[in-house]
């Protein structure tokens, strides 16, 4: 099917300022997200999470953004999944942020690492006791008989943890990506869009540059 008639014009008009902070611009614009999708209730922390495994192939899928600061990027997923096990062999990964109410993209590169344990936890208590038990019950990325497989490990799940707490499964918790390079991305019109990519250098100091579109 031939889909090159889906284009439109991208409207952006406020991307003048360069910020020699990559986190705060992030930080504006993520608040700008938030408040553009709270009226579409759509999910402004959604994120496509690029990973490569240990024979050099790439693979994405969206994973939701639960926390940023200073050191970087925290999202939770379970550690035998298929994107786990890529980051176990190799910890560099990719974030892009596509916010389409305000023609923005963010992408993110950088190394992951585990979260602490305690941070893991405690995330993980904070979370639906329906998410808890769908956690403990689903061996995320690895093969299930079927659906009915996975709706009676919930309701072991359910009974085992009866009248008490559901603990944090082992292989469940977080990653934080400590970003080493950022890009921010508006739309403007007639395809002369604005890039403005941020790269650490070897003291530790962002470093920004405008790129062609
Ligand atoms: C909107 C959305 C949000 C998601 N959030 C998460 C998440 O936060 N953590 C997660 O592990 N998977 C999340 N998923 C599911 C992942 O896309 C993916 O299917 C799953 O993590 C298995 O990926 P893997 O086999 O590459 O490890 C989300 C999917 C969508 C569509």
């Amino acid at each position: 099917m031939d889909v090159s008639g889906l284009r439109r014009e991208y409207r952006g008009d406020n991307f003048d300022a360069v910020d020699n902070d990559p986190m705060a611009l992030f930080g504006a614009w993520f608040g700008e997200a938030v408040q553009a999708a709270h009226a579409k209730s759509r999910d402004p922390n959604a994120m496509s999470l690029g990973t490569v495994d240990a024979q050099g192939r790439p693979s994405g899928r969206i994973v939701l953004l639960k926390g940023y600061d200073r050191q970087g990027f925290v999202f939770y997923t379970n550690y035998g999944s298929r994107k786990a096990r890529d980051l176990e062999a190799n910890p560099w990964a990719s974030l892009t942020f596509w916010w389409d109410e305000l023609d923005r993209q963010v992408r993110v590169e950088g190394r992951t690492e585990r979260t602490d344990r305690a941070i893991s936890e405690a995330y993980f208590a904070s979370r639906p006791r329906e998410s808890q038990l769908a956690a403990v019950a689903s061996s995320q990325s690895r093969p299930l008989a079927d659906r009915a497989a996975l709706l009676a490990a919930v309701e072991a799940a359910r009974k085992k943890y009866e009248g008490r707490d559901v603990p944090c499964p082992e292989e469940w918790g977080g990653y934080l990506l400590r970003p080493h390079a950022m890009e921010f991305w508006q739309g403007r019109s007639n395809r002369l869009h604005d890039r403005l990519a941020y790269r650490l250098d070897e003291t530790g100091v962002w470093k920004a540059d405008r790129l062609g579109p």
